[in-house]
Formats: structure tokens, sequence, C-alpha cells
């Protein structure tokens, strides 16, 4: 009882999900994880790679992607290579455009996609005309966009098993109002506080893994998305940028009772390699920690918004990239 009601406000279960035993050997896959440098983002890059698999880092910062790296090699010296970092920063569309070439050039194959990074509760601020909290979505939409003829070519190699693109959303998608995907300007609209932009943002991560999922009907590529957990990381800056001294207290007082990255990682992780997600048949699915099917809200559901903010997002790509 106590497990169900700790996951319906957004912390973990009781299921217990073991990395070590329930992911196969990932030797000769290739992922990309965006955010790999920290958080969350950083224990899903280790959980790949220690399984044998190539990850690069979709990161903004080169000096912290490589702190990472770092930090990882010292596990295990003189295997650099498989750890690599990739220029990517969600506000950027011109990154998604250059690493989807630099994965072309460099590599046959892509195997997992982890739309990981992300900002929360981040004070109202147009980047390169979008809503700060927006490029949650539409960075990522770009990314795949960019890298989905080499994840199509991967998973109709004779053999392969299935391509899996993650996107990580958040429990807070239940904050957004009804979502307007239907120009610019509604998305970018201010709305009463930045939790709902915030959510506007997490509620498009699902509605992108459901609307690519639907465009991907006879692929072996699962999309999948999930609430991660209530988790300490540093996505509190958010917070401390909009509410300054009362978000530090917030920061302060909740973080004891928050999951580790360790854990909150496991759903994606899950998602993104166990052997599981094939036997189940999990395609445009919403889970929540750990690694537990559920079901997002109504508007979440509304396979007509996803079609519109997948509209969106392509005319945003075009009309922002010239
Ligand atoms: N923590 C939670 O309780 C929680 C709950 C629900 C959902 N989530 C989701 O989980 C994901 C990971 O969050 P986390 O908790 O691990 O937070 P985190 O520790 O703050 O990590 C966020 C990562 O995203 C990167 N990032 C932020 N803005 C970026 C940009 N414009 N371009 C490229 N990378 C950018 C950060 O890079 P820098 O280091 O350079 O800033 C960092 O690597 C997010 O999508 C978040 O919404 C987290």
């Amino acid at each position: 009882m106590l497990g169900g009601l700790a996951s319906k406000v957004g912390f973990a279960n009781s299921r217990a999900f073991d990395i070590d035993a329930d992911l196969p050997d990932l030797s000769g896959k290739v992922a990309v994880v965006t955010g790999g440098n920290d958080g969350i983002g950083f224990i899903t890059v280790r959980a790949l790679w220690r399984k044998g698999c190539k990850v690069y880092l979709a990161c903004r910062s080169e000096q912290k992607a490589r702190d990472a790296i770092a930090r990882l090699t010292k596990e295990h010296p003189g295997s650099d290579h498989t750890l690599v970092f990739l220029p990517f920063d969600l506000t950027q569309l011109a990154s998604a455009k250059k690493a989807g070439e630099t994965l072309e050039q460099n590599e046959s194959r892509l195997d997992i996609v982890v739309c990981n990074a992300g900002v929360m509760a981040w004070p109202y601020e147009l980047v390169n005309g979008v809503e700060v909290q927006f490029w949650n979505h539409l960075g990522h939409f770009a990314l795949v966009q960019a890298v989905l003829p080499l994840l199509k070519k991967t998973a109709q190699a004779p053999g392969a098993t299935s391509v899996r693109v993650v996107s990580v959303s958040s429990v807070a998608h239940q904050m957004s109002p009804k979502p307007d995907y239907s120009s610019l300007e509604s998305v970018n609209r201010q709305m009463t506080s930045t939790w709902q932009r915030y959510g506007q943002s997490k509620l498009a991560n699902i509605h992108f893994a459901v609307a690519l999922q639907n465009r991907l009907e006879g692929e072996n590529i699962r999309v999948n998305t999930l609430h991660p957990g209530n988790i300490n990381t540093s996505l509190m800056r958010g917070p401390v940028a909009s509410y300054g001294f009362f978000g530090k207290v917030i920061k302060a007082t909740t973080s004891r009772f928050l999951m580790t990255p360790d854990d909150g990682a496991k759903t994606q992780i899950y998602l993104a390699a166990s052997r599981e997600v094939d036997e189940k048949d999990y395609r445009g699915k919403y889970f929540i920690p750990i690694a537990t099917p559920a079901t997002p809200t109504a508007y979440a559901q509304d396979k007509e918004l996803a079609d519109q903010l997948w509209r969106l997002s392509e005319d945003l790509v075009k009309q922002l990239s010239t």
C-alpha cells in the first residue's frame, strides 16, 4: 500500500530492478544520452557503458562532459574511447543537426537515444525565440530527427534487437494546463507559474514519444517515456533561480526525502536496454519508478494533441533553422 501511495506522488514503488542482472550485454551497441554529465543522465551513461555500450554524452559543456568521462574511466583506465563527448545544446538547433552529422560520419549504428537533458522551474525567458523550458522538448525533437535515419538503419539490420528511444518526462506533466500547440506564440505564453511551463514541456516529452512511436509503424524501434522519480540532483537550480532564498530553503528541506540518482536512473535504464521491454512489447508507454507502466493524464493520452505538437515542432525546426 505504501509503495502504491509513494508512486502516486512521484516516488519509487517497491519494484526491484537489478541493473547488473536485468540488462543484457551491450557490447557493440552505441548510445546517446543527453545531459550525460550530471544527475540521472550520468548514472544512465555509467550503466550502459558498464554493460559494454559505447556512449556519447550529448552535453552543452565540454568541460563537464570531460569531467564526467574522467570520473568513469577512473573505474576502467584505458577505455575512454568508448565514452565520447558530443556537443549538444537543447536550445541550439544547429547543434542537434551537427550531432546527427557527427554520428552519421563516425558510426554505422545507433541503438539507444536517451532524451534526458532538461531544466526545471526556470524563470521566464525566451532563448533563441522559444520559452526556455519548451526547449526540453524541441531540442530533443530536433536531435531525434537528425539521428532517425541511423536509428532506422540499425533497426533494419539482419538479426537486430530493438532500437530504443527514451523520452524523460516527469510527474510534473500533471501541472500543465491544456496545451495549445497551435503556434509558437501559444507555447511561449506566460503562465501563472514556472511550474506550469515546466509541466507543458514535460507533457510535450510524453506527446513526442507517442507521436514518434506512431510514425514508426513496422519499425523495430521502441519509444517510451517516463517519470524517473523525485530525485536529489542539480535540477533544483531552477527553483533556486526562480525563488531565490525561498528556493534554497525548499531545496535544503526536501533533499533528504528524495530518491538517490542511482535509483532515479533505473526506470530510464530499464527502458533503454532491458530485455523485458521487448518481451512485454512496450511501445509508446509511460512508466513510473521503478520500471512500472502507468497511465499519464488525459491530456497526455490525447493523440490529436500529440499530432499537433509534432506538426508545430516540424514547422519550428524549419523556421528557426533558417
Ligand atoms: N530530479 C528529479 O526529481 C526529476 C523528476 C522528474 C523528471 N526529471 C527529469 O530528469 C531529467 C534529468 O534531470 P536530473 O534530475 O538528472 O537533473 P540535472 O542533474 O540538473 O541534470 C540535467 C542535465 O541536463 C543538462 N542540460 C540542461 N539544459 C541543457 C541544455 N540547454 N542543453 C544541453 N543539456 C542541458 C544539464 O547540463 P549542465 O550540467 O550543463 O547544466 C545536465 O547534464 C530532466 O529531463 C528532468 O526534467 C527529474
